[in-house]
């Protein structure tokens, strides 16, 4: 399904990867000094899963931190001018379902970009494949963020059918679709959005970190059929 190309993950916050690669070589920063306080660790980590060279994407930049469309989408270029043709983009989201369960994860087909006036996107933008293994598949909807959704957004979002909802992966979607790479979706799902209990960043990423291994593992099996 990967194509011909180099394959890279994109690992969503909270989300560690490591376990996907037998050997790495040295990481490559690819936020700069003077892009604002990190928060996240941004670095392009190359190695070996099985007989396959892949690129994690540890870190990525979010609308919310001010960036704009094209600097949000950087790395995206940069990881196709080192040859990937393939990418699976990883995040933790909210599930907008009933059954959806923290630790649980879903298969975008397509993501839906919620309007923001600073963004043009398309309205829907679909995947190209579906990393199998995952607990559910449904659209992903995409909200700019930083706040979580209020009560009437996640019943907008139910209304609309949107399965899960995130803060990443429709700017970074779109650009793959312009640049001819492959592109797939698979969120940890960290909270239900149907719980009245407030939700915490540090809640969003304990339940990521503790996902992460299985995570890896559906990625890794997913590999291993591509080869
Ligand atoms: N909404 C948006 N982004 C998220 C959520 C959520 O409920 N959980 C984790 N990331």
């Amino acid at each position: 399904m990967s194509g011909r190309g180099m394959v890279a993950v994109v690992a969503g916050s909270g989300i560690d990867l490591t376990g996907l690669l037998d050997d790495t070589d040295d990481p490559v920063p690819f936020r700069e000094t003077g892009d604002g306080p990190p928060g996240h660790p941004c670095v392009f980590v190359r190695g070996r899963c099985g007989l396959r060279d892949v690129i994690v994407q540890q870190g990525r930049f979010h609308a919310y931190e001010g960036f704009n469309l094209d600097r949000l989408v950087r790395p995206i270029d940069a990881l196709y001018a080192m040859g990937v043709r393939a990418i699976v983009f990883t995040n933790a989201a909210g599930g907008l379902r009933p059954e959806m369960e923290p630790g649980q994860l879903a298969a975008a087909t397509e993501v839906v970009a919620w309007p923001f006036r600073r963004f043009v996107l398309p309205d829907t933008i679909p995947t190209d494949f579906a990393v199998p293994g995952c607990d559910h598949a449904g659209t992903h909807a995409w909200m700019h963020g930083p706040c979580y959704e209020t009560r009437a957004e996640i019943h907008a979002l139910q209304c609309a059918r949107a399965a899960t909802v995130g803060m990443s992966a429709a700017p970074e979607l779109a650009r793959c679709r312009e640049l001819g790479v492959r592109a797939a979706v698979v969120s940890c799902i960290t909270n239900n959005c149907c719980a009245v209990a407030p939700l915490s960043h540090e809640h969003v990423l304990d339940v990521a970190a503790k996902a992460s291994r299985r995570l890896a593992y559906v990625l890794r099996t997913w590999l291993g059929r591509e080869e």
